[in-house]
């Protein structure tokens, strides 16, 4: 059975303005974001480093909204207590980054958080098959992790259509999120492919538009479902 969902888009504050990040936040709720993804950069497993779980607990006191947490860290064993204990609703950990990922899984579900995976553009999608029927969501990036504003990869798309068919095959509820490049010039191909979340930062938030601008005409982009 395929799941037919409308598509949501979750803010990244990856791109937001660090220096007024609460009332970013605030434009994006107010914008009619469907919740806030917060980029985890340790330094190590991507150059960049960026938030940690205290800025995870700031940014849940900013909005009733749900809250994803991308670790693109090392050693996320190490992390997902304290991000469930800053009130983050989903944790999604990298495949590359754990050898226990069917523990990490149970670890979060555990911890009351709903428990997300995603893998680089170049790992193959076969690395999810055991662990798919586990998670609650599914992020396939769409770029290589650690920075925002990147260019979208077009064959992300064929593995978009790959995961939405894995999913329906087993009649999985799971959500399918994709980040990474996701504008309106590429949003409706996302869509048509499967994905019902998208991560959104440089289409939100930048110097070119207000992010209620940036919001309606990313919404305007989305397929008619
Ligand atoms: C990469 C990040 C970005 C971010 C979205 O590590 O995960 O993909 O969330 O950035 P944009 O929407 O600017 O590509």
């Amino acid at each position: 059975m395929t799941h037919s969902r409308k598509a949501r888009i979750t803010a990244s504050i990856l791109a937001a303005d660090f220096s007024r990040l609460g009332e970013q936040i605030h434009d994006a709720e107010a914008a009619g974001a469907d919740a806030i993804s917060i980029d985890v950069m340790d330094g190590h497993f991507v150059p960049p480093i960026t938030f940690g779980a205290d800025v995870a607990s700031a940014v849940r006191g900013c909005t009733s909204l749900p809250l994803d947490a991308h670790l693109m860290v090392s050693n996320p064993e190490a992390h997902v207590e304290a991000f469930a204990e800053a009130g983050v609703e989903t944790i999604i950990v990298h495949v590359e980054t754990t050898p226990h990922l069917h523990k990490i899984v149970q670890d979060m579900r555990d911890l009351g958080v709903r428990p997300g995976v995603t893998l680089n553009p170049g790992t193959p999608l076969s690395t999810l098959d055991v662990i798919l029927p586990e998670v609650d969501q599914v992020q396939i990036m769409s770029v290589n992790p650690g920075w925002g504003g990147q260019s979208f990869i077009p064959s992300a798309l064929d593995r978009i259509r790959q995961l939405r068919a894995s999913l329906d095959a087993i009649d999985s509820p799971a959500v399918l999120q994709v980040d990474g490049g996701v504008n309106v010039k590429t949003i409706a191909a996302v869509v048509d492919a499967g994905a019902e979340l998208l991560v959104a930062g440089s289409a939100v938030f930048n110097d070119r538009q207000t992010v209620a601008e940036a919001m309606a005409q990313l919404r305007q982009a989305m397929p008619r479902t």
